[in-house]
């Protein structure tokens, strides 16, 4: 395997730690290939070209592949989205219905990976569960031909078909029970509810389902579909790919949010008690779950929609008290973090959508990555496409060399030199 390239290297500084005795190497060394200015969390910082997904955060607009995602989400599917971002153009009536077929053909997951599955805890987290599934495909297709078009095309498909499955067939075996097979005649977003309740959804609730996965398809190069591309960019495999993804976007400060502001709005529990809280949170510099984004300035037009589909839901099978504490939260939040740029966030109403349509709230990330595996699939063809393994410098703040000590030369830490 070819060594990795060091700045170190290439400004002739050996970089392995002297001998004992040797010269010390001087720890504030001029690095050529730093960047003049440290970013934390790499704000503002432009670690790739891409034609995806493009967002203007001042302006509170979205668009993938040019097309805003305000008429994605009211006119199109789930799929034609997903072909959308992973191919670059929308399909003809012929490759939707080819490509809709092929992903029906490859909902089924081994029945090995569903025995593998029984062995997780139940207690244990969906999102681990869907992580290790994920994961595990990659032991059933292990072949890696990352430049033959079909392994790819297969590749996008298994994912895109198999992620819902496996996400459904935990859920019932953290019940005890048998995973339910897939369902031909039903679309993608209905077929996954069945897979998950066991019964035929209604089709109002499958179409907001399906919208709600074209809302979280894609966002450009937040955290988790940055790990994507930078374990793409190591050429591993596919299913390695999603699966570091899975992991990135199950934190508190990226996916999980959403879980979060359930229970925030169950701790508020009424109206009268939002401003209260609001400035107990604010007084504690407690962060509100479902607000603020590093793009956005103004509300994600994600937030909008999802607002939008949440009355839709509630006017079709009755009102949910909390959507009444997360308004009157927005309006007294927005008064008083507005001002910093700081609005409702695509994860501040989807919580509600999901727990209307019968959803058990720490499934609410696994959906987000049901969706989002289109996007990082998206992010993967196009980092292959220009592939440089991603390998940025750091400021090293450590101590400097020094040589080892024997066991009982040691003080023990913390002990001062008295
Ligand atoms: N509530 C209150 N104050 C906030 C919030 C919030 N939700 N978000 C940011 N701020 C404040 C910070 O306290 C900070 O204030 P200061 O400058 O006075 O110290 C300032 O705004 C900047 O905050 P950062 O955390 O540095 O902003 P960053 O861009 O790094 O973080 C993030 C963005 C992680 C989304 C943040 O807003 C947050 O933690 N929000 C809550 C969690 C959440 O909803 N996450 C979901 C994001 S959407 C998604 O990932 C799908």
């Amino acid at each position: 395997m070819a060594a990795e390239p060091t700045p170190a290297k290439k400004t002739g500084v050996d970089p392995s730690p002297p001998a004992p005795g040797s010269t010390p190497i001087p720890t504030a060394s001029p690095n050529a290939f730093a960047s003049p200015v440290f970013r934390p969390g790499l704000e503002g910082v432009p670690a790739t070209h891409s034609s995806i997904c493009d967002i203007d955060g001042l302006r509170g607009l979205l668009t993938y592949r040019g097309y805003p995602l305000e008429q994605l989400a009211n006119q199109s599917s789930f799929l034609e989205t997903t072909y959308l971002l992973i191919w670059g153009e929308l399909p003809t009536i012929f490759q939707l219905r080819d490509f809709e077929q092929e992903v029906q053909m490859h909902r089924r997951v081994s029945f090995r990976i569903r025995d593998m599955m029984k062995c997780f805890p139940a207690s244990g987290h969906p999102m681990d569960a869907l992580q290790a599934s994920a994961a595990s495909l990659g032991l059933f297709y292990s072949r890696r031909a990352l430049n033959d078009p079909q392994y790819v095309t297969e590749a996008v498909v298994r994912l895109i078909a198999k992620i819902p499955t496996m996400v459904a067939a935990f859920q019932l075996i953290r019940k005890g029970q048998d995973p339910i097979q897939p369902r031909d005649d039903l679309s993608y977003a209905a077929n996954f509810l069945y897979m998950l309740t066991e019964r035929e959804p209604d089709p109002l609730a499958a179409r907001i389902l399906d919208a709600c996965l074209i809302l979280h398809a894609e966002h450009s190069l937040n955290a988790s579909t940055f790990s994507a591309r930078v374990t793409a960019s190591t050429l591993t495999d596919p299913y390695a790919v999603v699966a570091s993804a899975v992991g990135t976007l199950a934190g508190p400060l990226h996916g999980g949010a959403n879980e979060d502001v359930l229970d925030m709005l169950d701790q508020i529990g009424s109206e009268d008690q939002v401003e209260p809280w609001l400035d107990r949170a604010i007084a504690s510099k407690q962060k509100i779950m479902g607000f603020g984004h590093r793009e956005y300035k103004v509300k994600d037009p994600r937030a909008v929609i999802l607002q939008r589909l949440a009355e839709d839901l509630f006017n079709r099978f009755g009102h949910d008290q909390m959507y009444d504490v997360a308004r009157r939260l927005e309006a007294v939040a927005v008064d008083r973090l507005g001002p910093k740029g700081i609005y409702p966030n695509v994860d501040f109403y989807s919580g509600l959508v999901y727990r209307k349509l019968g959803i058990p709230r720490d499934l609410f990330t696994p959906i987000f990555a049901i969706a989002r595996v289109a996007g990082w699939l998206a992010h993967w063809r196009e980092q292959l496409g220009a592939n440089r393994i991603y390998r940025p410098s750091q400021i090293y703040t450590g101590s400097s060399p020094r040589d080892w000590q024997p066991l009982e030369a040691r003080a023990p830490i913390g002990a001062g030199a008295a």
